[in-house]
């Protein structure tokens, strides 16, 4: 599904270069449900921009369903994050001059698609997300845990190869967070969904499948959940606390 190969990212400030992924490679697979964590500055956002190409990186290969992203044009580029990439952000970007149903719906009008079959797609999502109630409200009438679920759903819409979250549940409290990740898990078990979701969050984290840690710019570690998500949590945790860095940073 997901395979970054070999990725070097640095950013260049007043002409010091400043490495920030250093030969960063691993591989998600289809309906897999994969976490980023690190210490804050590590690179987890600068990891989920280039795989969207948001930015361009040094070297190194993206392969999106065997198709290598590196060397895509941008109007090609434009294609992929509309088709085959679904975008969750912290501060949920909704537009705030449309309703719920109209936000779902916007991919599908970027790729002109049927009214019909979009209608029908918003209005499963919605049901299968639990927002149905607050389709025709507008973003500033909802609480944040809808907007993210609103969010959830639009990246969704395109039946998109990878959702990519940075922080999905980062401005949210607790039971919020909680609602979001069910949708994401739902998305997973009823759409067979693949999602890569950056987190600071051990709890958010603890119901993936597996979590890439990120430290200086390097994998620090994979954990993988055996079964139970509390000894999961446990586990990661104790990583983090080896690792140092401020968890909630
Ligand atoms: N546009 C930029 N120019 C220069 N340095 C940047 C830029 N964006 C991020 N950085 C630096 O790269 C490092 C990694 O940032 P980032 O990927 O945002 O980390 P994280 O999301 O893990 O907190 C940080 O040290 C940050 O200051
Ligand atoms: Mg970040």
């Amino acid at each position: 599904m997901l395979q970054v190969k070999n990725l070097y990212k640095s950013y260049k400030t007043n002409s010091i270069k400043y490495d920030v992924l250093k030969n960063v490679s691993f591989e998600v697979c289809e309906g897999e449900f994969v976490g980023v964590m690190g210490p804050s500055g590590s690179g987890k956002t600068t990891l989920l921009n280039s795989i969207s190409r948001f930015i361009p990186f040094d070297s190194g290969e993206i392969l999106l369903n065997n198709q290598n992203i590196a060397n895509l044009k941008e109007d090609e580029l434009a294609d992929v994050r509309n088709e085959k990439l679904g975008f969750v952000f912290q501060d949920f970007m909704l537009l705030d001059g449309l309703t719920i149903f109209e936000n779902i719906c916007i991919p599908q009008i970027i790729g002109d698609k049927n009214i019909a079959t979009m209608e029908s797609s918003a209005n499963k999502l919605c049901e299968l997300f639990g927002i149905s109630h607050i389709k025709h409200k507008y973003p500033a009438e909802i609480s944040g845990g809808e907007k993210q679920r609103t969010a959830v759903a639009r990246a969704l819409i395109n039946n998109p190869f990878l959702i990519l979250a940075d922080e999905p549940t980062g401005n949210l409290d607790s039971k919020s967070s909680r609602a979001v990740i069910d949708a994401f898990i739902r998305a997973k078990d009823e759409l067979n969904a693949t999602i890569f979701m950056v987190t600071h969050d051990s709890f958010s984290a603890s119901f993936c499948d597996r979590v890439i840690v990120l430290k200086d710019g390097n994998i620090y570690k994979e954990l993988k959940r055996n079964g139970n998500r509390s000894d999961f949590f446990d586990s990661l945790l104790e990583t983090l606390k080896v690792l140092g860095g401020d968890k909630d940073a």
